[in-house]
């Protein structure tokens, strides 16, 4: 695998905090600049205050004070590629509009969408 973005997201997975679950997964999203924001998921005993992989990434770097993004990688442990959920997209399409989105397995296995595709009639701040 060539790509850094996909070997980032396969890499944070492993601090993934999903006890309850057992469903790693890892985020990696790259800005404007080419730098890469990392985010894993992080569970909770009381499950609903989970977070995801993506919104984690999403929010480190939003509080970082970086406002462009280029591209998003997710990973999970699974054969089978791993979309976000659906308030991610809601989440991603806030901050990063029309996103790149790779999706990778442990296999390497990819996949590459845009966010319009999996998310194509958003409500936001143009409905405001
Ligand atoms: N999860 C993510 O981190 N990202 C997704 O896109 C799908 C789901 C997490 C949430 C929870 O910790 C576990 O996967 C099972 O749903």
């Amino acid at each position: 695998m060539t790509d850094g973005l996909l070997e980032a997201a396969l890499e944070a997975r492993q601090n993934a905090h999903a006890p309850y679950s057992h469903f790693r997964v890892g985020a990696a999203l790259e800005d404007s600049a080419g730098r890469i924001h990392t985010g894993c998921n992080i569970e909770n005993a009381t499950y609903g205050l989970t977070l995801c992989a993506e919104r984690v990434a999403v929010f480190k770097a939003i509080s970082e004070g970086v406002r462009a993004f280029r591209r998003i990688a997710i990973a999970a442990d699974t054969d089978a590629l791993t979309p976000p959920c659906g308030a991610c997209r809601q989440i991603l399409w806030e901050f990063c509009g029309d996103l790149e989105i790779l999706l990778v397995n442990p296999r390497g296995q990819t996949e590459s969408h845009r966010l319009k595709d999996l998310f194509p009639r958003p409500f936001d701040a143009s409905l405001l």
